[in-house]
């Protein structure tokens, strides 16, 4: 191509955009979002997972949508379906694989991500709605997993959904009746498959999608928090771009498409060479089809629930007339819900850990190192050492956050620097 061929292509483009424009405001979007989007020069390692969250959620709604031309949500259907999957469709075991090990990473890169704002104190103003909707996302997340779950209806779906229905059934009055209108019968059966399998394809990938959608707007009203916690936008040069901000694209797209290709090595290296993780992403039981007549020998969700599991077989006894199942399913819903209070719990005058004192940095580890051990008592068939560890995991997952108001208000902080630390 000579130059006036370049030319007359350039002012080709220039003009179609001229028409978009008038009509759409895609370059205005893209300037605000993208390329005029001044995000802080110092983001690390941590900042990669909000990228890599919305890159598996893609990966999660392609494979599904392929997955379901040729799944059949019927009780005797189902699990012969994903058998015909992984054995005559063409690359079906490579879609279900995709999919099944997208699941895991979905919460690797989410359960990393909410890290980076604990660290960080991203959860505090001007970002609370920010953290709101965030915690929005990871219980849909939650749902949306959940409900997949029962569709191989593989024994450990059956079981696994059995389990958790019927902890509803523990609240007073209501349990039953709340069981019943879940599951749409009086048993686990085809009618629950059937309504879990419009929740999973349908309604939550639409929630999921939209409450994304309005993260992402709030993060570009307020703007990125970054590791040294302080707020770029107080920090303007004549022009109005903050001194330490840099545009979106092209720093961060190249950036992100670098974190991209690191995450499809170690994707791609499950998904061919171990899509079942040891049992961990898929669980032996589930290459059995449901039975509602045999329990697996050891029910327990996949490894993205077990910390709530774990809490929620902590509670060992009843109290105040209340069963012990009630009260192990209120610290299980208490576990999830209590971050949601975080940006009113912290009262430190700094937000990064980088410059909060020695009590905040101890709680957070403790915190990190409780939860991975009640993802693994989890896994594990119920002991008596077990339930003990876990309920000294689960006292000290809710100290991290109801003693915050104490310790973040009397430990010694470090001054905040004026401009970020790179
Ligand atoms: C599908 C799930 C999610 C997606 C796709 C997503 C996406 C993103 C993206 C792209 C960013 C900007 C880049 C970054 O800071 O890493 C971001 C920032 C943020 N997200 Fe998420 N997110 C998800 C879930 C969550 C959850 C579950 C929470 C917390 C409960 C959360 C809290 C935040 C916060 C506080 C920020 C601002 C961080 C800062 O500026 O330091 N997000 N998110």
């Amino acid at each position: 191509m000579d130059k006036s061929e370049t030319q007359s292509t350039d002012s080709g483009l220039a003009s179609a955009m001229e028409w978009i424009d008038k009509r759409f405001p895609a370059s205005e979007t893209f300037e605000y979002h993208m390329s005029r989007y001044y995000a802080p020069k110092n983001f690390n390692f941590w900042y990669y997972f909000g990228f890599l969250a919305m890159f598996v959620l893609v990966n999660q709604l392609v494979t599904g949508v392929w997955l379901t031309m040729n799944y059949v949500p019927s009780g005797d259907g189902a699990f012969a379906s994903v058998e015909y999957i992984m054995r005559d469709v063409e690359y079906g075991w490579l879609m279900r694989y995709l999919h099944s090990t997208g699941a895991s990473f979905f919460f690797v890169v989410v359960y990393l991500h909410m890290y980076r704002a604990l660290r960080y104190g991203s959860y505090r103003g001007p970002r609370e709605l920010l953290w709101l909707i965030g915690m929005a996302i990871f219980i849909a997340l939650m749902a949306e997993g959940f409900f997949g779950y029962l569709l191989p209806w593989g024994n450990m779906s059956y079981w696994g959904a059995q389990v958790i229905v019927s902890l509803f059934g523990a609240i007073p009055y209501i349990g039953p009746d709340l069981m019943e209108w879940i599951r749409g019968d009086f048993l686990m059966s085809e009618t629950t498959l059937n309504r879990f399998f419009a929740l999973h394809v349908v309604a939550l990938p639409l929630v999921l999608c939209i409450l994304i959608f309005v993260h992402i707007v709030a993060l570009h009203h307020v703007g990125s928090n970054n590791p040294d916690g302080i707020e770029i936008k107080k920090d303007k040069d004549e022009n109005g771009v903050p001194r330490d901000g840099i545009p979106f694209h092209p720093y961060y797209t190249v950036h992100d498409i670098h974190a991209m290709v690191v995450f499809l090595f170690i994707f791609c290296a499950v998904v061919f060479f171990a899509p079942e993780m040891g049992g961990y992403f898929l669980e032996k039981p589930n290459f059995e089809m449901a039975d509602p007549l045999k329990t697996p020998d050891h029910i327990a969700p996949v490894w993205y629930y077990t910390p709530f599991y774990a809490m929620l077989r902590a509670a060992t006894f009843p109290l105040f007339g209340l069963s012990a199942k009630f009260w192990g399913f209120v610290v299980m819903i208490g576990a999830i819900v209590i971050p949601a209070a975080l940006p009113w719990l912290d009262r430190s005058p700094v937000k990064s850990m980088r410059y909060k004192g020695s009590i905040s940095r101890m709680m957070l580890t403790l915190f990190v190192i409780s939860f991975l051990i009640l993802g693994y008592l989890g896994t594990q068939a119920p002991s008596k050492a077990g339930t003990i560890a876990a309920q000294v995991c689960t006292a000290i997952y809710f100290a991290y956050f109801i003693l915050m108001p104490w310790y973040t208000r009397v430990e010694t902080t470090q001054p905040e620097p004026e401009r970020v630390t790179v």
